[in-house]
């Protein structure tokens, strides 16, 4: 359950640039896909085993090397954020099969004492999901943790026990992790920065401020 970073100097220049607030919609959509895709690579290479097989090229045999468990990626979601940051994921896992899950903050009453907020979930439409498989659930943003946690429970539900459980995010804040991790510890934590705080209303800082607003309005 520990979280990793990803490190990729083209995941630290892409996330910048959709930090800064000079960034607009179509540009902030294509860095979310572009992050996406870098993230993905990430994961091929960081939890993903290859194996050696025999390649009949058109001259002769040779071994080749291939990733394994890349028909064998289910990936999860999360509305409405993460709509162009799955697109990139795409790009790195062609054929992985879709999850989608609608989840959002109730944040009218503000936060619980604990910290969290109650959550709303609106639809849920998951793959059937099996022990060989690798689940990535995506959500640029990991706040509080509370629309993670809430969308866990329904992965898990379905999927008791995937070869890798992944929690993907683009910006974490430090309470959100240790939330997520605290209540699913089976799951891997990715990011590419673990942020500063959370602010009184639940907003990352410095952040990149209201993604799925950024992306969509
Ligand atoms: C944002 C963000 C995450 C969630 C993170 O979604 O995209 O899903 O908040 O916060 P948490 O870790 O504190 O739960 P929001 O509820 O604003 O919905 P949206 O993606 O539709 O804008």
């Amino acid at each position: 359950d520990d979280a990793y970073l990803v490190t990729h100097g083209l995941a630290s220049d892409t996330l910048s640039r959709l930090r800064s607030v000079e960034t607009e919609q179509v540009a902030f959509r294509k860095g979310l896909v572009k992050l996406g895709r870098l993230c993905g690579y990430e994961i091929i290479d960081g939890r993903m085993e290859t194996e050696y097989v025999e390649i009949e090229t058109p001259l002769e045999p040779t071994m080749g090397e291939r990733v394994k468990g890349l028909d064998d990626v289910v990936i999860i979601n999360v509305l409405r954020a993460a709509t162009p940051f799955v697109e990139g994921l795409l790009k790195a896992f062609p054929r992985a099969r879709q999850g989608v899950i609608s989840a959002s903050r109730d944040e009218s009453g503000g936060r619980a004492e604990d910290g969290s907020f109650p959550i709303t979930i609106d639809y849920v439409k998951l793959p059937e999901i099996t022990e060989d498989d690798t689940v990535i659930v995506a959500d640029p943003m990991l706040a509080t943790g509370s629309t993670m946690n809430a969308v866990l429970d329904h992965v898990v539900e379905n999927a008791p026990e995937p070869e890798h459980l992944i929690v993907l995010s683009a910006v974490s804040a430090p309470e959100g992790l240790l939330r997520v991790g605290d209540a699913f510890p089976q799951a891997d934590l990715l990011t590419v920065s673990i942020d500063d705080y959370l602010d009184d209303d639940g907003y990352i800082v410095p952040g990149l401020g209201d993604a799925g607003d950024r992306a969509f309005r």
